[in-house]
């Protein structure tokens, strides 16, 4: 493993130069509009990136961009990888170690989540502040990877606190509501029963989503700083749930992008 995550970061290398980035960002579903703020310096498809898994779902397009944010350097995953979709753990989290290993600081991670919270409203923005792992494996079970980090990392305090709070403030001076909540990361595809989202409520979670904790481990794992932010995409409380289709989902992110987009330009400004 260690070798083909070494392996990545070198053709990415060879092929960008002295890039250096410093923040890693990962846009969720119908969040890819960041990317035209930014200038972008060098633009990778997954496919030609050596053991770089592929994209599938329609709505992620599969690469890897380097480019300024704000003047900062940046590389996003325009398309992520889900556990729904056949990867391993592994595979799901690659692009995140390679991340490590081209010398990325800070994680910075979107995406599309259902609203446990009452109080919440489509197309909020809720800043992760804990989670829970649902999925039914995670990309530490094997052997571990001495290099990246311990067999037992801690995880009482993953996303980071200083960095949350820099988004409130972000939020409360562009006057906008920023929730703050736990996401749950369940495997999916399909979305889940009212009983289901009845109990996800119930064990402590916000928000519902099938993405996000995967890389989110790998990054804490390797001791990197992770800022985290849902798009509510449907409310899922009993009172509101109502038949999801990719178009809601989708059109509900497109509203909220905006808002996504700002947020993490601007806490990108401050690190
Ligand atoms: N459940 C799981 N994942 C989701 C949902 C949901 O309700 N909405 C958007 N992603």
């Amino acid at each position: 493993m260690m070798q083909q995550l070494r392996e990545a970061a070198a053709y990415i290398e060879n092929t960008t130069g002295s890039f250096g980035p410093e923040f890693g960002i990962i846009l969720g579903t119908g969040l890819g509009a960041l990317v035209k703020e930014i200038e972008v310096q060098h633009s990778l498809s997954y496919a030609d990136i050596p053991h770089f898994p592929v994209s599938t779902v329609e709505s992620h397009s599969g690469k890897l961009i380097f480019g300024l944010l704000a003047g900062r350097k940046v590389i996003v995953m325009q398309g992520r990888f889900h556990f729904y979709e056949g990867y391993t753990m592994d595979q799901v989290v690659f692009p995140v170690r390679v991340m490590k290993l081209l010398g990325v600081q800070k994680l910075f991670v979107s995406n599309a989540a259902g609203g446990l919270n009452p109080q919440f409203n489509k197309s909020e923005l809720m800043v992760l502040t804990d989670h829970i792992n649902l999925q039914p494996s995670n990309p530490l079970i094997g052997k571990n990877l001495d290099d990246l980090g311990p067999r037992f990392p801690d995880m009482s305090d993953v996303y980071d606190e200083h960095m949350i709070r820099q988004a409130m403030v972000i939020a409360e001076d562009a006057d906008f509501d920023l929730r703050e909540g736990v996401y749950v990361s369940v495997p999916g595809p399909m979305l889940e029963t009212p009983a289901e989202y009845h109990y996800l409520r119930v064990i402590g979670a916000d928000a519902v989503g099938m993405s996000t904790v995967p890389e989110v481990i790998a990054a804490r794992h390797m001791n990197m700083p992770v800022f985290a932010v849902s798009v509510i995409t449907d409310m899922c409380t009993p009172d509101r749930l109502k038949k999801v289709k990719l178009a809601d989902i989708l059109e509900a992110a497109a509203i909220a992008e905006p808002r996504m987009t700002m947020l993490i330009r601007e806490l990108i400004k401050l690190q």
